[in-house]
């Protein structure tokens, strides 16, 4: 597989990257990293990652969706040194920014998620485990030399087997588990249909059985993969998972505040406001527009975390003065791996973090305690 290395990293050590002066700016452009990241993985693993739900229209809604907020900068205050550190659940990180899980990194990097295990050590940034990663999860923590890294859980129809996994999570050492709450089925993803999208001979899914990863070597990976997925799954499965494996539980593609109440009520530790990155439900609310009802029916309770388009430092910004405690990044993550592999990723998430310093010190912020929700307005339409 062809790595085209095309960003020189940034010379920050990931301690340095957690606080300093404004530093000289960098471009990077998403663009360009998507297609030189689809001339390096192929057709199959671009469809993959790229598709959505349909015709693909959220993906875009919610990348549009940021774009409804303006930030309104406060001046006059000292911003010769900021910081973009925080605690997610317990664990230091050098900024809000956690890689998302997605699954089967082995179609973007030869390391697979042992890559992306490195690279956000290196970074300082939290990491999320799919539970169908092509990496065991022990190794994958064992490749994180012992940073901080969460595992996305979807409950199988196996329960025997799902027990087993988040135990495995829990000795390995993992400090959250994130399970995934908007698939209890597959959504009607056209681009991975017509792609003819399915899992390589040569790729392994370790988290399930060798019986289950055989099942799911046909057409429509995740057609076949959810039929391994338990669609009966309730409120109740939160308990089950936080008393198995006695790490917080935080629930993972929630899009309603009546929802959100009920699983920290459920006993979540918080809540990612998500919708599968516009793969699953197509008429599913862009999460920068509900985001504000959800901070609100929370009123500070749990965390509070949300992904889907999240694409410019500026994104970071106006999701945490709308609410969230951080946010998480999907496909970038993929076309940085795709692109560069491990170097590729340290240099997507130094430069989301360096320019989020920036940002925020253009809002005349100096810290993420700092930012509230006085920094957001909502545009006027034209
Ligand atoms: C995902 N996502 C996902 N979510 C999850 O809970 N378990 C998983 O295994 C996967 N796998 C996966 C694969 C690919 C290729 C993509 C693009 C996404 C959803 C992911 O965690 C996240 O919610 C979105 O990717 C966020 O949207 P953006 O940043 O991609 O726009
Ligand atoms: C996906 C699954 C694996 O979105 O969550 O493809």
């Amino acid at each position: 597989m062809p790595i085209i290395y095309f960003m020189a990293p940034y010379s920050a050590s990931a301690t340095a990257l957690g606080a300093g002066p404004v530093v000289e700016p960098r471009d990077i452009d998403l663009g360009a990293l998507e297609e030189l990241a689809k001339t390096a993985i192929g057709q199959m693993a671009y469809d993959y990652y790229a598709g959505g739900a349909e015709d693909g229209g959220l993906v875009q809604e919610n990348i549009a969706g940021w774009g409804q907020w303006n930030l309104s900068p406060k001046v006059l205050v000292d911003v010769s040194t900021i910081s973009t550190r925080t605690k997610l659940l317990g664990s230091d990180v050098m900024g809000p920014i956690v890689v998302a899980p997605t699954a089967l990194h082995a179609m973007a990097t030869p390391g697979a998620e042992r890559d992306t295990a490195r690279a956000c050590a290196r970074a300082g940034a939290m990491m999320t485990l799919s539970s169908l990663s092509n990496a065991p999860l022990d190794e994958v923590a064992e490749a994180g030399g012992g940073a901080p890294q969460w595992m996305q859980v979807y409950i199988l129809k196996d329960r025997g087997r799902t027990k087993e996994m988040v135990e495995q999570v829990a000795a390995a050492g993992y400090k959250a588990l994130l399970l995934t709450v908007d698939a209890p089925v597959s959504g009607l993803r056209y681009q991975e249909l017509r792609g003819g999208v399915s899992l390589r001979d040569d790729l392994e899914l370790p988290n399930l059985t060798d019986a289950s990863t055989t099942r799911v070597k046909g057409e429509g990976f995740m057609a076949a993969v959810c039929q391994e997925f338990d669609p009966s799954i309730t409120y109740d499965d939160i308990a089950w998972l936080s008393e198995l494996s006695h790490l917080p539980v935080l629930a993972k593609g929630v899009t309603r505040s009546d929802d959100a109440v009920k699983c920290l009520d459920a006993g979540a530790a918080g809540v990612v406001v998500s919708n599968h990155g516009g793969r699953q439900l197509r008429d599913a609310p862009a999460p920068a527009t509900v985001l504000p009802e959800i901070a609100e029916s929370l009123t500070g309770r749990g965390t509070l975390l949300v992904d889907g388009g999240i694409r410019r430092p500026a994104d970071v910004l106006k999701a945490l003065a709308l609410g969230a405690d951080g946010v998480l990044i999907g496909r970038p993550a993929l076309w940085a791996l795709g692109s560069g592999g491990e170097d590729g990723l340290v240099a997507l998430l130094e430069w989301f973090t360096l320019e989020l310093r920036r940002v925020m010190a253009l809002c005349g912020v100096r810290s993420l305690q700092e930012i509230d929700t006085t920094l957001v307005r909502r545009k006027v339409p034209s």
